[in-house]
């Protein structure tokens, strides 16, 4: 296929995705108010000019997601992975859930667990349904629908979005150029359902790859999405991430994507000494998450009501946290940032 036709599909491909994220939270926002009339989520409406204004950074997000392919960042075929068989399996799904997460929001339940669930041993900051999810990160359907609803979210930009780490953490690995490729150990912290180790493993197909989670149930989904593979097997841990298992100064490259806004403050300075401390001098640390009231006045709605609308206990916090300040308290140095459409990048470096 030629390029011209290769981008027109990816692009087509991205919109057919998008249309169908605004469907759904159309047509479940229109559900929810016709059985439950009374349940008013507190968001305030966004004018036109705003999602003008969203459309466009979606734009440019697709338009550097295509040039990093064509730079050989990674390959193009990443651009249209997609998890067709969980679409079509547990969308249905989202669908039969939708009652029990109305349900939690009228009686302003949020830390909602079924009694079969283990929730002995975690923080208790993790213990809630965040996203309004049912038994938050703990269930083997939670992490079944969890990359469904996030795409949602995002309208299909989910992983063009992880995907900004790729070019920071290529970079971020030359330093250790004389280090044979098979031996570059990189940590990915909170890697959910294992979708950002993915697709590192296709810009790195040598690296040593590491997951730490501390859901059990998405890392389950993260080792049957891995194993699909037929490639090394990144080795995933249950761990905490304020307590990483492993030694000082042990990783190449540390990554952490879409974790600190789910973090209190406190235990985000925890992480981030935790990731100062397991990678090696020289690294780099990237973080990818939300982006903050400082990036873009002019999504200060939209980053308002984000919290309203999904249950995001540490949001708030989150939006106005200086992270630079953090990264710089626990050591980092030559602190790069980066704005994605609804993403931020803070690209970290140990000092060598
Ligand atoms: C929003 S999800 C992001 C998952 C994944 N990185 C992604 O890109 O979709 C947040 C993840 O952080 C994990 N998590 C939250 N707090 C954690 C902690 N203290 N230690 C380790 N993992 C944690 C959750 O289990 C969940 O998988």
């Amino acid at each position: 296929m030629s390029d011209t036709l290769t981008k027109l599909t990816y692009q087509t491909f991205q919109q057919g995705k998008n249309y169908f994220g605004l469907a759904h939270k159309t047509l479940s926002s229109q559900l929810r108010k016709l059985v439950h009339p009374t349940l008013e989520q507190q968001v305030k409406p966004i004018p036109n000019e705003v999602l003008l204004k969203l459309q466009e950074k979606l734009n440019q997000l697709l338009e550097t997601d295509w040039q990093d392919a064509e730079k050989g960042v990674y390959p193009k075929s990443l651009l249209f992975d997609n998890p067709w068989e969980d679409f079509f399996r547990y969308y249905p799904v989202t669908w039969l859930d939708l009652p029990q997460i109305w349900e939690r929001m009228k009686q302003n339940n949020n830390q909602d667990f079924s009694p079969e669930i283990e929730t002995d041993g975690y923080p208790s900051y993790y213990m809630q349904n965040f996203h309004h999810q049912s038994n938050g990160y703990l269930s083997e359907m939670s992490a079944n629908l969890y990359d469904l609803q996030v795409e949602i979210l995002f309208g299909g930009s989910t992983d063009a979005m992880r995907r900004r780490i790729l070019a920071p953490l290529k970079s971020g690995l030359e330093i250790f150029g004389n280090v044979p490729p098979r031996n570059v150990r990189i940590l990915d912290v909170a890697c959910g359902t294992g979708r950002t180790l993915k697709l590192m493993r296709a810009a790195l197909p040598q690296a040593s790859l590491f997951g730490a989670d501390l859901s059990p149930a998405y890392l389950r989904k993260a080792n049957e999405l891995l194993s699909q593979n037929p490639v090394e097997l990144p080795q995933l841990l249950q761990a905490n991430a304020e307590e990483l298992p492993y030694l000082d100064d042990y990783f190449h490259a540390v990554t952490s994507v879409f974790l600190f806004h789910e973090l209190p403050a406190t235990a985000r300075q925890a992480v981030i000494e935790q990731c100062f401390r397991v990678t090696k001098p020289g690294g780099v640390f990237i973080i990818c998450d939300s982006i903050q009231k400082s990036d873009s006045p002019e999504m200060e709605l939209m980053i308002d009501n984000f919290p309203e609308t999904f249950h995001e206990p540490y949001y708030k916090h989150y939006a106005t946290d200086d992270l630079v300040e953090r990264l710089e308290k626990a050591g980092f140095e030559n602190i790069d940032i980066q704005v994605h459409f609804m993403s931020k990048y803070f690209i970290a470096h140990k000092p060598a």
